[in-house]
Order: C-alpha cells, then sequence, then structure tokens
C-alpha cells in the first residue's frame, strides 16, 4: 500500500525533497503573476478545511492555494458545528471523511494531536499549526522568503527572537533552517527558552543587541499569551529592553540583512510601532508581507506535493 503524503512536521523530507518543494513554489509563483491566476491541476479534489484555533493569514492562504489549484476548498468552523452538541473531534473528523474529501487541513491547540487525527482517516493531513509543537507550511514558506531574498541559504546567519518556549513557528523553523546549511541563533531569556532546547542546536542569547549587528536574518516571534498559563515575563518596559526590535536597533543591522515576523504582530512588544509604520518604505528590510505573499506558493506546492 502507498503511504498517505501527510505534512505534520518536515523531520522525514531529504534536503533534495525541501529543495524540489521550492522549485515547485517558484512555478506556482510564476502563476501567481499572471492575469488569470489559476490552474486546474487540482481540478475535482475536494479539501477541508479545520481550524480549531484562530487564524488569519495560514486559513485564507490555504483557501487561497486551493483554489488557485481549482480544487474545492470547504471551511469547517467548529463553533457553528455538531462539535457543540457534544460530538467528539474525532468523530467529526470522520463524518467529514464519509462525505469523500481528498484532504484535510488542521489547525488545533493541542500539541501533536494532529499526529492522532493523521493516523484515524485515510486521506492526507496538512499540520497547520497545533500548539507549541509543529507549523511546517510556514517554515516551508520562511525558507523560501530567505531563499528568495539572498539566493542562497547555506552559511545565512538567523538569529530568532522572543518566545521560543510556547512557539511551533521556532520549532519548524529552527529545525528546518539547521537541516539547511543556516548558522541559527536564538535570542531569549531562560524562562522562555524549553527544558530539551540542546537538541536544537542552536546557540542562546539573552540580549538582542549580542546579534543584531551580525544577523542576516532577523526572526521575530510572537508572545504566545494564549499559550502562557502563568506570567514569562516580567513586563513589556524589560521585554523592549532585551528583546524588542526599535528603530534604533533597525539602524544598527547589516545593509542586505532583513526582518521577518509570522504574524500576527503584537505592536510595541516585539516590534514598535515606528518600525511597523515603516514596512512600506523600507520594503527591502521588512518582509512581513512578502512572507505572507510567499505563502500562497509554497502552499499550493504543498497541496500539490500531496495530492499528486
Ligand atoms: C503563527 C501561528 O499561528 O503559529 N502565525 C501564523 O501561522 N502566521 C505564529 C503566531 O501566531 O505567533
Amino acid at each position: 500500500m502507498v503511504e498517505k503524503k501527510d505534512i505534520l512536521n518536515l523531520d522525514k523530507f531529504s534536503i533534495k525533497e525541501i529543495n524540489d518543494l521550492m522549485n515547485m513554489a517558484d512555478s506556482f509563483t510564476e502563476i501567481l503573476k499572471r492575469d488569470v491566476k489559476k490552474v486546474p491541476v487540482l481540478r475535482g479534489k475536494t479539501i477541508i478545511n479545520l481550524f480549531f484555533e484562530p487564524s488569519t493569514r495560514t486559513k485564507v492562504s490555504f483557501e487561497i492555494a486551493a483554489k488557485r489549484l481549482s480544487a474545492d476548498l470547504i471551511n469547517f468552523s467548529p463553533n457553528l458545528s455538531s462539535l457543540k452538541k457534544g460530538e467528539s473531534e474525532i468523530d467529526t473528523l470522520k463524518t467529514i471523511n464519509a462525505m469523500k474529501i481528498d484532504l484535510v487541513i488542521i489547525r488545533h491547540s493541542d500539541s501533536g494531536y494532529i499526529n492522532y487525527f493523521a493516523k484515524n482517516i485515510p486521506v492526507p493531513v496538512i499540520n497547520a499549526g497545533d500548539g507549541k509543537h509543529e507549523h511546517p507550511t510556514q517554515a516551508l514558506l520562511d525558507l523560501y522568503t530567505i531563499y528568495k531574498n539572498f539566493s542562497k541559504l547555506e552559511g545565512l546567519k538567523v538569529a530568532i527572537v522572543g518566545d521560543i518556549l510556547n512557539s511551533r513557528v521556532a520549532r519548524s523553523d529552527i529545525k528546518l533552517f539547521n537541516k539547511m546549511g543556516l548558522d541559527v541563533k536564538v535570542v531569549a531569556p531562560s524562562m522562555l527558552i524549553p527544558q530539551n532546547f540542546s537538541c536544537f542546536n542552536a546557540k542562546i542569547h539573552s540580549n538582542i543587541e549580542e546579534v543584531i549587528s551580525e544577523a542576516d536574518v532577523l526572526y521575530m516571534l510572537r508572545m504566545q499569551f494564549e499559550r502562557q498559563d502563568k506570567k514569562f515575563y516580567p513586563s513589556t518596559k524589560e521585554y523592549n529592553e532585551f528583546l524588542s526590535l526599535n528603530l534604533s536597533r533597525l539602524n544598527k543591522m547589516k545593509k542586505d540583512s532583513i526582518i521577518m515576523h509570522p504574524g500576527p504582530v503584537n505592536r510595541g512588544i516585539e516590534i514598535s510601532d515606528e518600525v511597523m509604520e515603516m514596512q512600506e518604505i523600507v520594503k527591502d528590510k521588512i518582509k512581513i508581507n512578502t512572507q505572507v505573499a510567499n505563502g500562497v506558493a509554497v502552499r499550493m506546492a504543498v497541496l500539490y506535493y500531496a495530492l499528486s
């Protein structure tokens, strides 16, 4: 039996397979520049977006990606479903599967729960973010954004700043960036670093000033307040002093370096208002909207991979 192509994380993908996905994203980027941004490659396929946690970018991006490949995409709303009548999540998934869908995209707040879902249905499952665990398509679009900017990956210095402990983006990014030969550092105080962090192979700094002038990529993370059952940082003032990106720090960055953030940004915490307001002026440096734009092509590649 051929194994179904789930994408729960990127651990089993070889460097070649990652490069193949990025090349595929490149061809879709070309299609997205056309007047008619649609190709018939997934015509007749039905995809369901199952988001048990809030989302703007990832959910819409998957929807646009599916539609540009001519698939039919259904957005399932847990709050308006029989889950409210007490049906379990796994029974809900099996009910949806009985309607002959071809692929499920899932976001869930419980780390690892999507792996359990994937074992229980016969169609491919794509992880759109599970708890603090993994966010593989975000990691791919981040890698793609870096590659498109620098035309290389090997040896680039990336500093990932902020809430490493609670961030699925940090976990997926660090693993993928290391695999692809980037030099990864993290900047976070000890209370925002997971206990098992030594297995991640990234040097830890506690002050953004230590990396600001040498980083090619400054990757700012959102403080995951919704996952923090206690206060992980004393105050915003303190956060601003050691971890935030403000105008004076922006001016210390290397000439061709870039700033990334997975969104949504907590203005005034990880990035100051003034820097956020400069996005249009310093487009070459602040790549947050480029990440969003690249997300569509990358997710087209992922859907095509999983269904072809
Ligand atoms: C991220 C997520 O939900 O994990 N956002 C996203 O998918 N663009 C990051 C975040 O919410 O901090």
